[in-house]
């Protein structure tokens, strides 16, 4: 039998002859032999060598080879064990057959006798190493398919949210589409242009959900650049403005003199912002008391962050509600939402290492701070 890498091999006997004539076969055999002279020098070198082949005297003095058979079998189960028997050690045999040798050779050794007990232990040792990797194999597929489950499952939920979405909407369109044909048969402007908001109203939220879809299936990395804080407040807020004004509600945006520039990725920061202004317009909107409706946009810097904070007087949320808002494809607004809106937010938001923190009261309206380091441009 030729073995390429040498297998480490323990050979246990108390007569020192049999010791010398055994461990050259075994050499020969291409083993890395160790020796004992008995079974506690034989522990002692198997914890630290580790041999997976142990073959041992099974009567000796001190501790006989069924007690260190069963030590080691113990400490390590993988480990195989060939009993050296002589005459009248039956019962000893049957012992060490409870406690799992995989082989007996009786004494004088043959050669061929030695040869076809070690195969046998070889041939166990690899099979429980195929067998190891078997399994390590199927628990990486059985992790793959979780995840492809997943993968599946969150791309079925959101096409069901989706569609679910775009279907009210078009729901909507159709409403709107109606009136603006029988706008156009009566030459009613008025009419018109209540079926042109209905349109518009609709078209732009089904763009909006595209967007959001497309937005949420891209992971690509941040695309920093040094924006001028005024100017990027105004461009979100001019986002939200006509909306908002359409809704009946004041909508104020403002910016620190002194926040100066910043470094961020603008279409997503701008993409996160305009998910939470809608969010405080729809709740505005939703809002059913006589109080005029308010919505403040304030951007300004703090102690080295940028701080943008949006506040609205709408319908609040209570403590449910508040607790899921960035929960992919959580919505409270039936038809009308996805869930996708804070979702995204607090995803490009946690990209950039900051933070959103919200404080809402049912009835009264809800507070939105988005914080990010600010990162002082090099020029
Ligand atoms: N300013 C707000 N006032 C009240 N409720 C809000 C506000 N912002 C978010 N929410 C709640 O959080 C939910 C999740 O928002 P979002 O992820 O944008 O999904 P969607 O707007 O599609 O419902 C909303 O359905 C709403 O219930
Ligand atoms: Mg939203």
């Amino acid at each position: 039998m030729e073995i390429a890498e040498k297998i480490p091999l323990l050979l246990v006997d108390d007569e020192e002859d049999i010791r010398d004539v055994l461990e050259l076969v075994l050499t020969d055999l291409g083993y890395a032999v160790f020796t004992a002279p008995n079974g506690e020098v034989a522990l002692r070198i198997f914890k630290e060598k580790r041999p997976e082949i142990v073959l041992t005297d099974i009567k000796m003095p001190g501790m006989d080879g069924v007690e260190l058979l069963r030590q080691i079998k113990q400490e390590s189960p993988g480990t195989e064990v060939i009993m050296i028997t002589g005459h009248g050690d039956t019962s000893l045999a049957i012992k060490s057959l409870k406690h799992e040798a995989i082989d007996f050779i009786p004494k004088p050794v043959n050669d061929e006798v030695l040869e076809v007990a070690l195969k046998r232990a070889m041939d166990k040792i690899d099979m429980r190493r195929q067998m190891a990797e078997y399994t390590r194999n199927l628990e990486a597929l059985v992790r793959e398919k979780a995840e492809m489950q997943d993968h599946l499952t969150s791309l079925g939920l959101m096409i069901g949210s989706i569609s679910h979405g775009v279907k009210g909407q078009l729901t909507r369109l159709d409403a709107g589409l109606y009136e603006l044909k029988t706008a156009l048969q009566k030459n009613d402007p008025v009419l018109m242009a209540e079926g042109y908001r209905i349109v518009e109203g609709s078209a732009g939220r089904i763009k909006k959900m595209v967007l959001d879809i497309l937005f949420y299936s891209k992971e690509r990395d941040l695309k920093m650049e040094t924006v001028r804080l005024i100017d990027f407040t105004r461009d979100v807020a001019s986002v939200i403005e006509s909306r908002a004004a359409g809704s009946d509600i004041a909508f104020h945006a403002a910016c620190d003199e002194s926040a100066g520039d910043a470094v961020l990725d603008p279409e997503r920061i701008h993409s996160a912002l305009v998910n939470i202004l809608e969010n405080a317009v729809d709740a505005c909107a939703e809002h059913t008391s006589q109080k005029a409706k308010r919505i403040d946009f304030t951007v300004s810097s703090e102690n080295g962050h940028i701080c943008f904070r949006i506040q609205d007087n709408g319908v609040g949320m209570n403590r449910e509600t508040r607790d899921n808002i960035f929960n992919l494809f959580f919505s409270a607004k039936g038809k009308k939402g996805t869930g996708l809106g804070l979702f995204i937010a607090n995803r490009i938001i946690r990209q950039h290492d900051g933070t959103i923190t919200v404080d809402s009261t049912p009835g009264k309206g809800s507070e939105f701070i988005v914080r990010i380091p600010k990162i002082t441009p090099n020029r």
